[in-house]
């Protein structure tokens, strides 16, 4: 039997839990850029096959000028405000759950939960969420976009590996306990 189709969560935040400034900067991430390192990324998105992203960080992604930024991947645009389907982007305003049990049902490799904050707390308000792979920069923003709001189900984990990078980055894997 092939292997369940995972929602993972990739995302970067800082040592107080802020993935962005209220201004959408990110500039905060330069600080761990290092030649020759992207702290897993490449290697996680080849296990990879579809994106799930909120429509703001959809924005903020095509602001940055990123020349298809998924690659082929199959990606859902999560917005309330339909729009036409452009190549291999789906704008989509349906239930989250059912888009990930459709997403499930069928073959493919795991599945990319690229945040932003509003995103990522619906996930988790219905325990979608498979695995969390979150990279701590060395900073205290003080203020911004929080990653994890409030209001949603405990969610047991496991930590299966924690690593850290000469630039002071912390990455923390972590898998959902389902029992
Ligand atoms: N540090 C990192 O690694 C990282 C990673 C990702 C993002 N970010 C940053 O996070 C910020 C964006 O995060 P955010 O929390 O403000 O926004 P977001 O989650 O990226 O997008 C929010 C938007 O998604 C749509 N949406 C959310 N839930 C929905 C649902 N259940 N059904 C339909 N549409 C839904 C709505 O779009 P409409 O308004 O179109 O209806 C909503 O306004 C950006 O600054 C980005 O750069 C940082």
């Amino acid at each position: 039997m092939p292997n369940e189709r995972k929602i993972i969560l990739y995302i970067a935040m800082s040592l107080d839990g802020f993935i962005a400034k209220h201004d959408d900067d990110i500039s905060f991430l330069a600080q761990v850029e290092q030649e020759g390192e992207d702290y897993g990324y490449s290697a996680f998105t080849q296990t990879v096959d579809t994106v799930i992203l909120g429509r703001k960080t959809y924005d903020k992604v095509l602001s940055m000028g990123l020349k298809e930024p998924y690659g082929d991947r199959q990606v859902f645009v999560l917005t309330r405000n339909p729009h036409h389907k452009i190549d291999k982007i789906t704008f989509y305003s349906g239930s989250l759950s059912d888009l990930v049990s459709s997403l499930k049902s069928e073959t493919g490799k795991h599945i990319f939960c690229d945040g932003g904050a509003e995103t990522v707390h619906q996930f988790l308000q219905n325990d979608l969420f498979d695995e969390l792979i979150i990279s701590i920069i060395p900073i205290l923003l003080g203020d911004g976009i929080r990653l994890f709001g409030q209001c949603f189900p405990e969610q047991k984990l496991r930590l299966v590996e924690s690593k850290s990078f000469e630039k002071g980055l912390v990455q923390l894997h972590y898998i959902r306990i389902r029992d």
